[in-house]
C-alpha cells in the first residue's frame, strides 16, 4: 500500500461529462492530477466539464483515430473508463447496443491505449455482476452470474482485461465494482442528472420537489425486515477518492478487482425516511408490484479496498449522502438543463 504522496498523473476520463466521471475529474485536479475529458455527450453534459474548466475532448471512444491522438496529445498515463450504457431495463430491451458500446467499444479503449503506448487502466465495474448473491454481504470471489445483458457486458470486460493482463506485462487494471453511487459533490458544485433517472435518491428528492408527482416502490413483498430491497449507497466523492487511490496503486502486470461499498445495506423505506428527516417533507409514495430481476439485498463486503489501497467511505450515513443531493437539487431543480 501507498505511503508517501503518489506522483501526478495526466489521466483521461472517459466519460467524464457523466455523474461519476465528473466527480471524479474533479477529484483528480483537486489531488493534483491531471485530468482530461472524452466524452460524446450521448449521456452527459457539457455544464459540468465547463465549470471544472477541464480540457475535453467531445468525440466517440469507438473513433480510433480521434483517440489516440487525444492519448498522445495529453501525454496520458491512466485511463479511467467511466463510458458506458447503464440501464439493465434497456440493456433487456437492446442487448446489441450495450454489448457494442460497452464491450466492444472498450476492446477499441484497449487497443488505442497499446497505439498510443498507455497501459495503466482503470474500469467502472459493477455489483450487477454479481446477480442474485446466496449470501451478503458479497465478496469478490462470490459467484458471477449477472443477470441482464448491462451485468454481463461488464463481466466480460473484466474477463477481456484479465486476458490482457496475461498477454502484456506492461499493461495493469483496476477493475472497481461500485454499489450504488449516489450523492452529489460536498461542496455543491456538481450533482447527478440522468434522464431518464432511475436511482432511488434523486427519484425520492424529485418526488419531494414536486418534479416528479410521486415515488414509486416497487414491491414490498421482499423477505426483509421493512419488505423493501436493500442496497449499498456508497457516495460518489467516495467513489472518486476510491478510484485515484487504485489509480496509484497500479504497476506493471498488476490488477485490482474490488467492491466498492460502504459495507452496509438501507431499504427503500429506510432511505424515504432519512429523506423526511432531511428536507423536513414527506415524499408522496406508490406502492408498485415487484421488478423483474430486482435482487432481495445486494451490499458489498468492502474489505478488500482497505487492504489492497486503504480505502473506505467516509460518506456512511443515508442522512449525509442525502443532504448532499438535496443542497443540489434545491440550486438547480432542473439539474444541468437550465
Ligand atoms: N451510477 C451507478 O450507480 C453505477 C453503479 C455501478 C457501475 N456504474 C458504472 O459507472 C460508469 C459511470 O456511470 P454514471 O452513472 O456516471 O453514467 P453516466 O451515464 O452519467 O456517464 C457515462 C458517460 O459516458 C459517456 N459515453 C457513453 N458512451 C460513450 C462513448 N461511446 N463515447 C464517449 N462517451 C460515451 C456518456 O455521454 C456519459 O457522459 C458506467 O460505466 C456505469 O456502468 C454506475
Amino acid at each position: 500500500m501507498q505511503t508517501e504522496k503518489p506522483r501526478p498523473m495526466r489521466v483521461l476520463v472517459a466519460g467524464g461529462a457523466g455523474y461519476i466521471g465528473s466527480h471524479t475529474a474533479k477529484r483528480l485536479v483537486e489531488a493534483g492530477h491531471v485530468a482530461v475529458v472524452y466524452d460524446n455527450l450521448s449521456r452527459g453534459h457539457r455544464k459540468p466539464v465547463e465549470m471544472l474548466g477541464l480540457p475535453a475532448v467531445y468525440a466517440d471512444l469507438a473513433d480510433r483515430t480521434a483517440l489516440v491522438h487525444a492519448l498522445r496529445e495529453h501525454g496520458i498515463e491512466v485511463v479511467m473508463h467511466f463510458a458506458a450504457y447503464a440501464y439493465v431495463g434497456e440493456s433487456v430491451a437492446e442487448p446489441l447496443l450495450y454489448y457494442d458500446n460497452n464491450v466492444a467499444t472498450t476492446i477499441g479503449v484497449l487497443r488505442a491505449m497499446r497505439e498510443a503506448g498507455v497501459h495503466r487502466f482503470v474500469f467502472s465495474g459493477t455489483c450487477a455482476t454479481y446477480g442474485n448473491p446466496d449470501h451478503v454481504p458479497i465478496r469478490e470471489d462470490a459467484p458471477k452470474r449477472p443477470v441482464s445483458p448491462y451485468g454481463r457486458s461488464k463481466l466480460m470486460v473484466e474477463e477481456i482485461l484479465a486476458d490482457c493482463l496475461a498477454a502484456d506485462p506492461h499493461f495493469s487494471y483496476a477493475s472497481l465494482r461500485y454499489f450504488n453511487a449516489c450523492g452529489c459533490a460536498m461542496d455543491g458544485s456538481l450533482g447527478e442528472h440522468h434522464e431518464p433517472e432511475t436511482h432511488l435518491i434523486p427519484n425520492v428528492i424529485q418526488a419531494i420537489q414536486g418534479v416528479k408527482r410521486e415515488l414509486t416502490v416497487f414491491g414490498t413483498d421482499y423477505p426483509t425486515a421493512d419488505g423493501t430491497n436493500v442496497r449499498d449507497y456508497i457516495h460518489v466523492d467516495d467513489l472518486a477518492d476510491a478510484h485515484i487511490a487504485a489509480m496509484s496503486e497500479l504497476e506493471p502486470g498488476r490488477s485490482i478487482v474490488c467492491n466498492l461499498g460502504t459495507g452496509r445495506g438501507f431499504s427503500v423505506r429506510e432511505i424515504i425516511a432519512a429523506a423526511e428527516r432531511v428536507t423536513g417533507r414527506k415524499v408522496p409514495v406508490v406502492y408498485g408490484a415487484r421488478r423483474a430481476g430486482d435482487a432481495i439485498a445486494l451490499y458489498a463486503d468492502p474489505s478488500r479496498a482497505r487492504e489492497l489501497f486503504g480505502w473506505e467511505a467516509k460518506y456512511r450515513d443515508p442522512e449525509t449522502i442525502i443532504a448532499s443531493v438535496w443542497r443540489w437539487r434545491q440550486a438547480h431543480p432542473k439539474g444541468y438543463r437550465e
